[in-house]
């Protein structure tokens, strides 16, 4: 049975968590869906963890439904929310031009968009017209260059700011809210007073759910992930292993063996060289 936004608005009331986790591609959508994983965020995280960019700046509405479109195709019950890369929501009908092409064209079933007042009217706007949106609050990857790469909310202005910024969202509409970077004890306190569901990444134990990027839950980089991340296993290195021992046994001569190779009749050979 599909994930719905109605089961997740139930999870909340039910007082059930809910794990999300990034996915940009077919194979992986396809775990995502066989761990029971129930909601998949095509994130704009892409342009780091996919694409080697040193921030989600450069992504596209075009990358978005490229990846988003492979991910369907895994044919999950996840719920599957992709995100409006940068500037592409800074006036209703862009934001309506790219959520058309990525819910389409790509196949999510939500989009993402960051920010809190500025955005509010983009959200009720999307909304009115049958776009389902998230909001992405504390830390928010595309401004980071204005903000820095740190935690937000510690201040009581910036926390009370926070908490109106969340509340602004849910009346223009949005169904959920990820909470990235944002104290645990704010976090709780937003969650308590939010009707819709938060989705915590660095914002504790308070959220109604949590959403982790796939490269670092997995451990596929050798550097050390980030604070909010737990590596559930080191992939990166066992990918690394089979990938030498792959080269190893073609330098050998050890690979491949009659197991992987076609056969001939001798005599269908000789008769062809005579
Ligand atoms: O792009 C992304 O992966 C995200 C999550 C970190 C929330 O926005
Ligand atoms: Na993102």
């Amino acid at each position: 049975m599909p994930f719905t936004i109605q089961d997740l608005q139930r999870r909340k009331q039910a007082g059930e968590r809910v794990a999300m986790v990034t996915a940009y591609d077919y194979p992986s959508a396809l775990l995502v869906g066989r761990a029971g994983i129930p909601m998949i965020l095509v994130g704009d995280s892409m342009g780091m963890v996919v694409h080697g960019h040193g921030t989600t700046l450069p992504v596209t509405v075009e990358d978005i439904v490229r990846h988003t479109a492979a991910v369907v195709r895994a044919g999950t019950d996840a719920l599957i929310v992709a995100d409006l890369p940068f500037l592409t929501y800074s006036d209703p009908e862009s934001a309506v031009a790219a959520a058309r092409r990525i819910m389409q064209d790509g196949g999510a079933h939500a989009v993402k968009l960051e920010g809190g007042a500025a955005v509010a009217p983009i959200v009720r706007h999307l909304v009115a017209f049958g776009v389902p949106v998230m909001g992405h609050l504390g830390f928010t990857p595309q401004a980071q260059h204005q903000i820095g790469i740190r935690a937000q909310g510690k201040e009581a202005s910036a926390a009370r700011r926070m908490l109106d910024d969340a509340l602004l969202l849910q009346e223009a509409g949005a169904f959920s809210v990820v909470l990235e970077l944002v104290p645990a004890p704010l976090a709780a306190e937003i969650t308590a007073r939010l009707g819709i569901p938060t989705i915590g990444i660095g914002a504790g134990l308070g959220c109604d759910g949590q959403v982790q990027v796939w490269h670092d839950l997995l451990g596929l980089f050798e550097s050390k992930p980030p604070r909010h991340a737990k590596p559930y296993a080191k992939v990166g290195a066992l990918i690394e292993e089979a990938l030498r021992s792959y080269r190893e046994e073609v330098e050998a001569e050890a690979f491949p063996t009659a197991a992987q190779s076609v056969k001939m009749d001798e005599a269908a050979l000789a008769e062809a060289l005579r």
